[in-house]
């Protein structure tokens, strides 16, 4: 029987949105026969009310290979602690019951919500207090633990291993330390993988708390060793031992999420001052979160995509589809959320970098 399938995208947006908003719109109008209603901004789309948008297969032509997310997305709008005006101050409301008649009025027999641990959080409580929700993960941070892999995360380590492959000649030539500070939220995933793929010498993340001591010996020895550049690169949530990560904006002031970011200019200005030699430090920011999806996120979106509509058919609500191994499964949405995927500081890969050389400020 087919049906209304409305889908939204919330949160970061991560390379292969796109791909996962073809791929279900695909498979539900030409496999099942369905109706496809496109949420604009997120759940903030649902509360506010903003008109749907119909999508058919000519309305996702051409999306395979393009970054961002058609629909636009939010990571301001929790429908359970939603940001509400009130005399001057902003108190946060409950908004659920909101979300939930325009759902009805929409008459959408399902809501595919494609969306990092945030967004499938508010997914599991709509579930729980009836709505049809089937989610797909997505972030470039890696950090879902249900699922192996999240899709964007692929685009990410590319373009940070570019960057690191870019610094490297620089570095070189001017005999310099070049910081490479990379997103990732808590989590190391970003900078383990890409400090691997690009060669670094130093690699910091959230997981193992550093100490100055251990990357400038690293740095002496090389210099000791005729290598008189270095390369670190350190996520943006790491921090040394006995210290906090470095916030932007904290969690009060986003109404969300603290925003993090500057770690690398404190690691920058640390190495300058205790081995005085010339640093230079970049943050490659949000160019990790855009541009074209590699070939891996897009067969990952795509099956995701599509998978996530035949759970709507089987009425496999309440569950979001993830990849184990080589097949695309379903987890229980109250299963999968709230347990942040975290390097283990003595995974293959830590241990893979430290016995090639690597400080991982230990
Ligand atoms: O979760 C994805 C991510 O890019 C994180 O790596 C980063 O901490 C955060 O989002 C940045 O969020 P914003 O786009 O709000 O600055």
């Amino acid at each position: 029987m087919s049906k209304t399938i409305a889908i939204l995208t919330g949160g970061g947006d991560a390379p292969g949105l796109n791909a996962v908003i073809r791929a279900a719109v695909k498979t539900a109008v030409l496999h099942y026969g369905d109706r496809v209603l496109g949420i604009p901004d997120g759940y903030d789309g649902l509360v506010k009310g903003i008109a749907s948008q119909p999508l058919d297969v000519a309305s996702v032509a051409g999306l395979l290979y393009r970054g961002g997310t058609i629909l636009g997305t939010s990571n301001r709008g929790d429908p359970f602690h939603y940001p509400v005006e009130e005399g001057g101050i902003i108190v946060k409301k409950d908004l659920s019951g909101v979300l939930l008649a325009r759902l009805k009025e929409l008459a959408a027999d399902a809501l595919i919500v494609i969306g990092g641990d945030g967004s499938l959080t508010i997914a599991r409580d709509l579930h729980s207090l009836g709505a049809p929700i089937v989610g797909v993960p997505k972030t470039i941070d890696n950090d879902i633990s249900a699922t192996d892999v999240t899709f964007g995360f692929n685009t990410a380590i590319a373009t940070a291993t570019d960057a690191l492959d870019k610094l490297h000649t620089t570095a070189e030539s001017h005999h310099r330390v070049m910081v490479l500070e990379v997103m990732g939220r808590d989590t190391g995933w970003i900078a383990l993988h890409s400090g691997l793929a690009g060669g670094a010498d130093v690699i910091l993340i959230p997981e193992i708390p550093f100490a100055y001591e251990a990357m400038c010996d690293r740095i002496i020895w090389r210099r000791s060793h005729g290598r008189k550049f270095s390369i670190i690169v350190v996520a943006e949530g790491a921090h040394p031992a006995g210290g906090t990560p470095v916030v932007q904006e904290t969690a009060a002031q986003t109404h969300g999420l603290a925003r993090l970011g500057g770690i690398g200019y404190s690691v920058g200005e640390e190495i300058r001052g205790r081995l005085g030699l010339e640093v230079r430090v970049t943050v490659l920011g949000h160019i990790q979160r855009g541009g074209t999806p590699c070939v891996y996120d897009r067969l990952l979106a795509t099956r995701l995509g599509c998978e996530a509509v035949h759970l709507v058919h089987q009425e496999e609500f309440g569950h979001m589809v993830a990849l184990r191994g080589n097949r695309i499964i379903a987890v229980p949405l109250a299963m999968a959320v709230g347990r942040p995927k975290k390097v283990d500081p003595q995974d293959q890969l830590v241990r893979t970098a430290e016995v090639t050389g690597i400080c991982m400020g230990r």
